[in-house]
């Protein structure tokens, strides 16, 4: 029996107000296999994990390094320290913006793992990608060489890029088809197609969650945008939940 996962991305968003309101409006009662987590910014993993019961902590990225002189840096130990059971590895913002590179993110893969704290690697083609048809050889290439040193311990988001924050998702088809090509990717890779978790991420929300998680591929949701407020991200929990009790 599948188990799904919710887990929800704030990027730079949030303060200590927004956790009270968002802890005010939480519920705790959650299907026994729905894993709900939440991924804020790192000054308020500690406030976060207070405030949520039946909630787990994510980060939203983590240092190759393990400790020493990197201004700036936070390491996958420290997150375990804090209590975190995830960290997004990889986040389409972060290679575009922060110039994050395929080997660096392996390293990451690679460095959370060691530390205890599961990756969540996120893949995802860009709109050109996708309009030449090219998705399958650019998700496939990140995860090549994201899981070149990985061991089996992960979670996979596929976050079409052309899909985060903009309003369009993925059809349920196009994400079922492609998760469908990724888990065949990750049994060649780390013979783990079956135990690891594959999130669709972009444009989540309480309208379109039913559909998704009703593709056989789609073990679960990272969701920004709709993540933000208590009501809309219990929404799509509650969409989960309904899928799982099916
Ligand atoms: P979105 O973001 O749900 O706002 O599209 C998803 C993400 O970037 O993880």
């Amino acid at each position: 029996m599948k188990n799904l996962y919710l887990i929800g991305n704030w990027k730079q968003h949030g303060s200590q107000a927004a956790i009270e309101a968002f802890a005010d409006q939480w519920s705790s009662e959650q299907h026994p296999r729905l894993r709900i987590a939440i991924a804020p910014p790192f000054p308020y993993l500690q406030a976060l994990g207070e405030a949520l019961a039946n909630c787990d902590l994510a980060a939203q990225d983590c240092s190759v390094h393990v400790q020493g002189a990197h201004t700036g840096e936070v390491s996958a130990d420290m997150l375990v320290d804090l209590g975190c059971q995830y960290v997004l590895v990889g986040h389409s913002e972060r290679r575009q913006y922060h110039g994050e590179t395929d080997e660096l993110i392996a390293q990451k893969v690679a460095a959370a793992q060691a530390a205890g704290v599961t990756p969540v690697l996120c893949v995802g083609e860009q709109q050109a990608a996708r309009e030449a048809e090219k998705q399958d050889d650019v998700v496939r290439a990140q995860l090549r060489s994201a899981l070149a040193t990985s061991q089996p311990n992960l979670l996979i988001a596929y976050e079409p890029v052309w899909a985060i924050g903009t309003g369009l998702t993925a059809t349920p088809d196009q994400a079922n088809q492609m998760h469908a090509m990724i888990r065949q990717e990750v049994e060649s890779l780390l013979g783990a197609a079956q135990a690891t978790p594959i999130l669709y991420g972009g444009s989540v929300n309480a309208e379109n969650a039913d559909a998704l998680f009703a593709c056989p591929h789609v073990d679960g949701a990272l969701v920004g945008g709709a993540s933000l407020e208590a009501a809309s991200f219990m929404a799509i929990a509650q969409s989960a939940s309904n899928n799982l009790s099916h």
